[in-house]
């Protein structure tokens, strides 16, 4: 669709929309880059403190899978201001704003539209070294996958709005959602790493998809390494999954290669949408152990090496059982 829109001619635009990558990079000197990014979203979960902390989590992500410092951000709020209290808003610009102040995120003002389905997130603007950018299309052949959070959100969160799951499943989704991925990004700028997204709407698969074809290679996923919450698989098996999730499914279709023993809701798993999840790092293998300590150490969500790199037909995913 991009492809109808002019050419971008700018030559300070280091990274734009000609890649599939998660934020704009925009150089101002030899060593200083803006990257700017945007996301809204609508509710995934019935509190609204929490849901304007997970909107802002998930709105940072793209500045922090890029390796770069989000400085200041401007609220994009719809609210129907005419059958929902105003309250309810309150609450969530309180829980974005808290989110914010523990990014060190500034909110520097905002714009509400009258919008009969709620929708929250930011604009933002953080900082980068141009020479140390981590784009998508960096991920080497024999480069290790490691994920810094557990899937199942976008399962989760179906479940919620079906009120089939308890308050704990809820809590533990929150918790997964709302942790900033700041910790995950600066163990893999103190590290060095060849490339990295993070993982929203297209699902495990569906990021993993874009960076293997922006690098020209393909990639292994061990599906008895990936970290799951433990109760998305009760609830797949009932049959629940958004649309999302299966559309990123038939979406891939010619892309990956199951391992014949791997089951439907398994593979759901693998493209469920998520909602702020974690970081997708390509690490050279030498330096894999380290990352993943230092991962531990600064206690991610999850931390665990799902994966590699390997020399197979650009974007090309094989899921081994
Ligand atoms: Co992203
Ligand atoms: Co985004
Ligand atoms: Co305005």
């Amino acid at each position: 669709m991009l492809r109808e829109l002019p050419q971008i001619e700018d030559p300070n635009l280091l990274v734009g929309t000609n890649t599939a990558d998660d934020a704009a990079v925009y150089q101002i000197t030899d060593d200083l880059a803006l990257v700017q990014t945007v996301d809204y979203i609508t509710p995934v979960v019935d509190d609204p403190y929490s849901f304007g902390a997970i909107a802002v989590a998930n709105s940072i992500s793209d500045i922090y899978a890029m390796g770069g410092k989000p400085l200041i951000a401007l609220n994009i709020v719809g609210f129907p201001n005419n059958t929902l209290p105003l309250a309810i808003l309150t609450q969530i610009l309180k829980g974005g704003a808290e989110k914010a102040k523990e990014a060190q995120v500034t909110i520097v003002g905002g714009h509400t539209i009258n919008d009969p389905e709620p929708k929250y997130g930011l604009a933002v603007t953080g900082l980068i070294n141009p020479k140390e950018v981590v784009t998508n299309a960096g991920a080497k052949v024999g480069d290790l996958l490691i994920l810094t959070k557990p899937l199942g959100i976008g399962i989760i969160t179906t479940a919620i709005k079906k009120d089939e799951v308890a308050g704990e499943v809820v809590d533990k989704a929150v918790y997964v959602m709302t942790s900033l991925n700041r910790a995950a990004s600066e163990a893999m700028l103190q590290i060095g790493v060849n490339a990295c997204t993070d993982i929203t709407g297209f699902g495990l698969l569906g990021h993993l998809h874009e960076m293997t074809v922006g690098s020209g290679v393909g990639a292994e996923i061990y599906l008895d390494k990936v970290p799951v919450i433990e109760e998305t698989w009760d609830l797949v098996k009932k049959g629940i999954a958004p649309g999302g999730t299966h559309a990123n499914r038939n979406f891939l279709a010619d892309s990956v290669n199951w391992h014949r023993k791997i089951t439907l809701e398994e593979e759901l798993v693998l493209c469920d949408a998520q909602t702020s999840g974690g970081l997708l790092i390509s690490v050279p293998a030498n330096k894999a152990d380290q990352l993943l300590a230092l991962l531990k150490k600064k206690k991610t969500p999850a931390a665990a090496i799902i994966g590699r790199i390997i020399e197979d037909k650009e974007g090309k995913i094989n899921v081994l059982a």
